[in-house]
């Protein structure tokens, strides 16, 4: 019989073969020109009243629950991915060591460790995306782009990257674009929406904030509306907000 030891994979720590996705198993930082541990990082004054927010959302002696919102924050502010010294940066501030830090954002693949283009796109892979043709969507970005997964482009305009479901499953095949989703894509109209990003005319997102791309509302399928004909009570909304929140301001309330 064999050992349980014997049966295990060995995990090497070097480029797999997704490139630069987060799926490979690299578990250590490797300098590069623009990111090594004295690279310059804090953040600027607006974040760092933001940043002040978030903490004040929890108990003072577990600051460390603010790490996840506020290595978003760095992220954003740092053109989408995040260097060494943002993530020392939210070390010190939530008073955790860094590799409690590093452990997050190596993690969760919304963090990103290395630069990224100016549209970041996640391509679905999952399983009701790929039966509904995520392989077909992804072949036709790449060879658009003339990248691969897990590659940006010479222009540093454009990086895809395969990741699992993204929650829109009813509405695959899908991509997330930066922070926005565009549904119901063929190979066609996922070229289409490349070409208007090119151009700085990215399709604003739709009234339920996301944009499925063959004209049908929402989720509805092609039949139309089969259920729940009448308008829903909406959830209460918070007097100081006057009723006046929409899907397009969201992020506007939540801080971005
Ligand atoms: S499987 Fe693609 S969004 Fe869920």
């Amino acid at each position: 019989m064999l050992s349980r030891v014997s049966v295990l994979p060995r995990v090497r720590l070097v480029r797999g073969a997704r490139g630069l996705s987060n799926y490979h198993p690299i578990a250590s930082h490797v300098d590069s020109a623009e990111n090594t541990k004295t690279t310059p990082f804090d953040f600027n004054a607006e974040n760092h009243a933001r940043a002040e927010l978030i903490m004040s959302k929890y108990p003072t002696n577990y600051k460390q629950a603010a790490i996840i919102p506020l290595l978003d924050l760095a992220q954003r502010q740092n053109g989408g991915w995040l260097p060494l010294a943002a993530m020392d940066r939210v070390a010190k501030l939530v008073e955790v060591a860094p590799m409690r830090v590093y452990e997050v954002a190596t993690f969760y693949t919304m963090f990103n460790r290395e630069r990224v283009g100016k549209y970041f796109i996640q391509l679905c892979g999952t399983t009701p995306c790929m039966v509904c043709g995520s392989e077909d969507i992804k072949k036709a970005i790449e060879d658009y782009l003339g990248i691969k997964e897990g590659q940006t482009t010479a222009d540093g305009l454009f990086t895809l990257r395969e990741v699992e479901c993204l929650g829109s499953c009813a509405n695959a095949p899908m991509i997330q674009l930066n922070d926005d989703y565009y549904e119901c894509l063929t190979p066609k109209s996922v070229v289409e929406l490349l070409k208007r990003c090119k151009s700085g005319n990215v399709p604003p997102m739709g009234r339920w904030g996301s944009l499925p791309l063959n004209g049908q509302v929402s989720c509805e399928g092609p039949a139309g509306k089969t259920s729940l004909f009448e308008e829903p009570a909406p959830p209460p909304m918070r007097a100081d907000l006057d009723g006046q929140v929409d899907p397009a301001s969201v992020k506007a309330h939540m801080g971005y």
